[in-house]
Parts: C-alpha cells; structure tokens; sequence
C-alpha cells in the first residue's frame, strides 16, 4: 500500500500528463471549476492553424493562454522558449494562427480558479472558427413595440441578364421566392441599451447569447431584401415605446455580429408594419394604413390591400412592356446599362414611391442635437414631412388616414439610379436639387446635393447602425 501523499502526488501527475487532443475544426467547452489548474491540451496538425479563444463569462483576467508547435515542449508558459506564444486575449476573444506542421500543445494557465469562468477553445484549419464578424445586422424598422430584423447578408443574389434574340424580361414576382437550401444558424440577442450593458461583456457568441433578449419572436424566416442577399428577418414583439435597444445576431453560435442599435417609437405612433411583399421585397418598415386587424400584427402579401398591389403590380407589367419595345439585348442604349438594370432600378424606385414609410423624429437624437452643436458636428435631420390629417394620401391607392404622421422620404439616389439605368426614350427623369427636390425626396444624404457627389452626402448612407435613419432606401 502506498503512503496517501505518494498517490496524490501521482493523481496529479496523471492529471498533467492527460493532455486532451484537441480536434481540428471543433470547439470544445471549459469551466474552470471542473478542469485541472493547468490543462494542456495536444493541438492537431495543420499547415495553416487558427486557435481561437472566447470567454464566455464576463471575468476577463482570471487566465493565460500559451501554445507552441514545439514537440519538445510539453508544457508552454510564460517563461517562453523558441516557437512558444502567448494568446493574447482582446474583448474576450483570443485568435492565434501558425504553422503546427507536427502539431503543438496549448497550455492554460488560470490565474484565479475561485471563480468560476467558462471558454471555449477552437481548432480549424479553415479561418478562425470564434469571430466578430465585419457584416453588422440591419434595422428594417420599428414600431412601438415591434422591430423588423435582419441578419448580415449570407447568400448574394446573382441576376442572369437574358439575351437577345429571347430578351424576355420577368414581370413583377407575385409569389414567395423559394429560399436557399442552407443557411447559418443565426439567433437573434436583444436588449434594452440603458439597463443590460451588452458592449462592457466579452464580445462572443457564447457571451451574448447566455444574456437574457426582449421581446418574442413573433416571426423569423429568410428574405432577399435586397441585392446584398438573402438574411433571416425577424419580426420581435412585445418592446417598450421609445427606447434604445442593443442589438447583436451569433452565427453558429460561435461568430458574433453586432452591436447594432435602434430606438422603438412613441407610444402614438399607429403605422403598422408592412414586409413578405415579393413584388417590393425591401418593402420592411411602417406604412400609411390602418391596423391590419386583430389576426395579424403587420401587413403581407396575404393582407395587403388589393387595390394598392394591383395597380402597382399593372405599372410593373406596362413598364416591363414599354421598355421591351426597345431591342433589349440588341441595340444597346448605354455601355453599362442593361434593359434588366433599368427594369430593376425602376421597380426599387416605384416601390420606394409607392409604399409611403412613416416615421417621426426620434427622441434621442432631439435630446442630444444640442451636444451634437457644441462639438461643431453638422446636426443632421431625416427627411421627414409632415402629412396633416386633411392632406390626401401621397399614393392615391392608399385610403385616407383620420391621423396625422410624418413621411420619410425616399432617398433621391433611388430616382437617379432608374434615371441612369434607363433608355432615354422612356422620359424618366428626376427633380434637381435646386428646384425642390426635397419636397418629395431626402436629398444630400447618401450623395452630395451637386451633381457628381457621389458618396459625399452627410452622413454619405440611408441609414447607420446606431439607429439613425435618414432618408428610406428601399
Ligand atoms: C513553428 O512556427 C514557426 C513560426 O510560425 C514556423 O516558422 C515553423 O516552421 C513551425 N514549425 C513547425 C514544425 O510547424
Ligand atoms: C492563416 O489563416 C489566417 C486566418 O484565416 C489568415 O489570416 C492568415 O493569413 C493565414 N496565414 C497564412 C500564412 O496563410
Ligand atoms: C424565352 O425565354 C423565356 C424566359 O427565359 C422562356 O420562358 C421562353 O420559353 C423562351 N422562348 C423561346 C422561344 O426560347
Ligand atoms: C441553432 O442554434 C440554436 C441555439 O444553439 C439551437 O437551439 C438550434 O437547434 C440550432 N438550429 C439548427 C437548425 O441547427
Ligand atoms: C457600456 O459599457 C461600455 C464599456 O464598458 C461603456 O463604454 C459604455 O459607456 C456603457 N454604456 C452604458 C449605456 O452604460
Ligand atoms: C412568417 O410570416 C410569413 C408571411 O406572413 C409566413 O409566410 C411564414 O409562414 C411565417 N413564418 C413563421 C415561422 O411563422
Ligand atoms: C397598363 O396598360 C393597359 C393597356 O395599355 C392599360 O389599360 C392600363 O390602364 C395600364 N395600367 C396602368 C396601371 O397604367
Ligand atoms: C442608442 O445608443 C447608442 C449607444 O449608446 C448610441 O450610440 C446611439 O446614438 C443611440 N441612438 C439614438 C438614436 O439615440
Ligand atoms: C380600395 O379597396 C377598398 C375595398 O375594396 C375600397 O373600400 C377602397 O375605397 C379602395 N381604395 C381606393 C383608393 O381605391
Ligand atoms: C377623425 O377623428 C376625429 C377626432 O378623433 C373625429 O372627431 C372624427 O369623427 C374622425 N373622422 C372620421 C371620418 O373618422
Ligand atoms: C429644400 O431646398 C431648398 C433649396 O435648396 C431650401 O431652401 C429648403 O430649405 C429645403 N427644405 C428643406 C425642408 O430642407
């Protein structure tokens, strides 16, 4: 029988020795209280390694992390050595990629293990498997207490121009289109900016999802809101009127995008939402109508008025025909212009005319114009406009409204780009800055209010992802 001390002394050198392998593109999660005071772990073989390291609790000092691609060294720490390398650790994520032509170790080192504190450690020979990712999520819009969501874009859509002597161009889309076979798992974390500081946490997917989100998830599903690509939208209920929100969306539930911001609106604001529109798929936010009644909280393909969707989809239709009378495909009318190009540009700016969007002056960004001016920054207003109850709806199709509300504007880079995109003989034409543009445009925002300003409005976008929205780009 051995003495009590001599077999402790060999658990804990069993212990050291285990050293778990670590698998190539795996994640494997840790918690301080259930693994030994210094774990090594046997890294796999790979030309190119990225090791990454979230922290998924918000205690950021309690360990080092130290690799090598050294066979010789068993167990890596901070007294270093040839081709030893400490991770090091930034908003709770840690990225470190080399060469491990024969493997290496990774070695932890925790420096307090009273407390409790999770991680997870990833593998991959593809590019890191723990990101923040560049891509931010996209507002849609708001109500009082709803808001349109989107995920970064995944799956870019790709037009194929027809080609002459068969020029057929499709009319507008009336149905659903069918989504891709794929997508990531993307979750959706949000919460009330003021009171769960979701920026002062490690920035990680498995950090931010443990945090309690607002509201229910009344819909997600995925829509090609725009040319960027497909995005899973969600519709979320139940959120406080005029409050500032966080917003973040993990993909995979290892890669973080955000933060984004948005501010819900007054507790008067009566706009209900308008999305799934095939024919004017960026078609997201806050329309001019009634409320939709009590079966459903926002307006679809299923409930919009017919009499709007049927006269706007007869425009499309006479467009596509009078534009085809050209020789698409044969005589060109432009170097860089398609009869395709026009007929898209065109459709985005009829269904930017078409679906009025209602906003109204946010009230944060009143409260903080006054700092705004005392750093010499430009105080920088939406292009909103007031609609009086008596003044008559700005598309005839929609019904009269008993309520006043403020317009935003369609931004007039959406004219322009129908204007530059289409042949000559069709007319179209947009209204000059000089001569009032902003009476039924948001000029000057994305680009500069003189001809070839291109990008150097203020603030240069439509809108940004600290919840300002200037002009509506649909
Ligand atoms: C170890 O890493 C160094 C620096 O990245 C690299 O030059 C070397 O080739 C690597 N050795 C092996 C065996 O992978
Ligand atoms: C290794 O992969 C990382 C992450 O994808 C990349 O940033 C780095 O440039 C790559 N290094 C080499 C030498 O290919
Ligand atoms: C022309 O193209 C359309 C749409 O791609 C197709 O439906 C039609 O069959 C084609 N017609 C001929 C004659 O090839
Ligand atoms: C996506 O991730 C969530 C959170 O981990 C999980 O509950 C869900 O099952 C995943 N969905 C798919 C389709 O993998
Ligand atoms: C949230 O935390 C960050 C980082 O700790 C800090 O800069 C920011 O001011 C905090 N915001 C609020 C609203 O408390
Ligand atoms: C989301 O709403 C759309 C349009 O109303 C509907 O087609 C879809 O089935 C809904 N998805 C879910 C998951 O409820
Ligand atoms: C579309 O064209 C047809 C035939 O020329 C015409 O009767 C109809 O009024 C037009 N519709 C619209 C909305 O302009
Ligand atoms: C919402 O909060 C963020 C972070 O504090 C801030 O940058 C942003 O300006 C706020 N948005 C508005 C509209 O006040
Ligand atoms: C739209 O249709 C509804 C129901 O058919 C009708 O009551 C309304 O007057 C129509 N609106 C317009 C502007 O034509
Ligand atoms: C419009 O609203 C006012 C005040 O709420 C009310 O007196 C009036 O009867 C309403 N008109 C219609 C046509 O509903
Ligand atoms: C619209 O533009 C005109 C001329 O450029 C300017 O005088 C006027 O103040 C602008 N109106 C608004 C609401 O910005």
């Amino acid at each position: 029988m051995l003495p009590q001390t001599l077999l402790c002394l060999l658990n804990a050198v069993i212990i050291q020795a285990a050293t778990t392998q670590l698998s190539l593109n795996n994640v494997v999660s840790l918690n301080s209280q259930n693994i030994p005071s210094s774990p090594t772990f046997s890294l796999p073989t790979a030309q190119n390694l990225t090791i990454t390291i979230a922290y998924c609790s918000s205690d950021t000092s309690s360990a080092r992390f130290f690799v090598t691609n050294d066979t010789t060294v068993d167990d890596p720490g901070p007294d270093g050595g040839t081709d030893v390398y400490e991770i090091s650790i930034a908003e709770g994520l840690g990225t470190f990629s080399g060469a491990f032509l024969n493997g290496g170790v990774l070695a932890v080192d925790v420096v307090d293990s009273s407390n409790s504190f999770s991680f997870e450690i990833g593998a991959s020979d593809s590019g890191p498997i723990h990101e923040v990712l560049v891509a931010f999520p996209l507002l849609g819009d708001t109500t009082s207490n709803q808001a349109l969501l989107f995920s970064p874009p995944f799956d870019p859509l790709t037009f194929t121009d027809p080609t002459y002597p068969n020029y057929t161009l499709p009319g507008p889309s009336l149905s659903l289109p069918s989504p891709p076979g794929s997508s990531p798992n993307y979750t959706l974390v949000v919460a009330p900016t003021s009171s769960q500081n979701l920026t002062s946490l490690p920035q990680t997917a498995c950090m931010i999802s443990s945090q309690s989100s607002s509201g229910t998830i009344a819909n997600e599903s995925l829509w090609p809101r725009d040319e960027d690509g497909w995005r899973t939208q969600w519709i979320l209920e139940g959120l406080a009127s005029e409050t500032n929100y966080t917003a973040y969306v993990v993909e995979d539930n290892t890669k973080l995008s955000g933060p984004m911001y948005f501010v819900t609106k007054s507790a008067v604001f009566a706009c209900p939402l308008a999305a799934f529109l095939p024919y004017c798929p960026g078609v997201t936010y806050a329309v001019p109508l009634p409320s939709p009644g009590s079966d459903s909280s926002i307006y679809d393909s299923t409930n919009i008025p017919s009499n709007i969707s049927d006269i706007l989809t007869a425009y499309m239709t006479n467009f596509t025909t009078s534009l085809t009378v050209q020789a698409c495909g044969r005589d060109y009318y432009s170097p860089l212009q398609t009869c395709a190009d026009c007929q898209r540009a065109y459709f985005r700016w009829l269904c930017a005319i078409s679906f009025p969007r209602c906003s109204e002056e946010s009230p944060t960004i009143s409260s903080t114009s006054s700092s705004a001016s005392s750093t010499n920054l430009p105080t920088v207003t939406s292009a909103l406009q007031a609609q009086a109850t008596s003044s008559p709806p700005r598309n005839p199709t929609f019904p009269s409204l008993n309520m006043s509300y403020s317009v935003l504007l369609p931004c007039i880079e959406t004219c322009q780009a129908a204007d530059r995109a289409c042949p000559y003989f069709l007319g179209f034409a947009c209204p000059y800055a000089q001569f009032n543009a902003n009476s039924s445009y948001g000029v000057g925002y994305i680009d500069g209010a003189s001809p070839g300003q291109q990008g150097l409005g203020t603030p240069g976008v439509a809108q940004d992802r600290w919840g300002n929205v200037w002009c509506n780009l649909v």
